[in-house]
């Protein structure tokens, strides 16, 4: 039962990372304006939440309930599946720190007229996880039939 549970929660919080890391590949422009940083901040903090609950939940199912532990820790393919996602933390990095420095400003009338240029390398990164968030995705179903093994 708590098994169960905790596999539903690991994919509730799966579901909020999934759609943070959208709508940032959709709304992360080459400009955007200050409202913009303000939203795209709010999902930003969204997504480290969800992340955080994904990786607590998934230590939990590793380590703690269900499966023995032994059947993830001899299993390559599930290390390279926390491995992307530690990586995927990493490239969130440059991106959180703009949306940070530019999305915490008081509210103005103007926000939706005032235009950011955003960093390229953010925008990469950021784009790059998408992509990476479907790997991990098919990494997740082969280690919990057992694939890698
Ligand atoms: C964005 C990152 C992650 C994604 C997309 C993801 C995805 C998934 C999916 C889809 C499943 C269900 C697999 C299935 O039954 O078909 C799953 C289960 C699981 N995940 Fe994750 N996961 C992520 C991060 C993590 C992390 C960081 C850990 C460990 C620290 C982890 C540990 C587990 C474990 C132990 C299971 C149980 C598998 C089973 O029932 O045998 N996951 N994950």
């Amino acid at each position: 039962m708590v098994y169960e549970i905790l596999r539903v929660m690991h994919f509730a919080a799966l579901f909020v990372v999934a759609a943070t890391v959208f709508i940032h590949y959709i709304a992360f422009g080459p400009q955007i304006t200050r409202e913009d940083a303000r939203n795209l901040y709010r999902v930003d903090l969204a997504f480290w939440a969800a992340s955080g609950i994904v990786f607590l939940i998934g230590l939990v199912l590793w380590l703690g309930v269900g499966k023995p532990a032994s059947f993830y820790t001899a299993n390559s393919l599930f290390h390279t599946k926390v491995g992307l996602f530690l990586g995927m933390l990493l490239c969130s990095i440059p991106a959180s720190k703009f949306f940070r420095l530019e999305g915490r400003y008081p509210p103005t009338p103007e926000d939706a007229d005032i235009k950011i240029e955003t960093p390229t390398m953010s925008r990469s990164l950021v784009r790059g996880k998408l992509l990476t968030l479907a790997v991990i995705f098919m990494c997740a179903y082969l280690v919990a039939r057992g694939v890698g093994l």
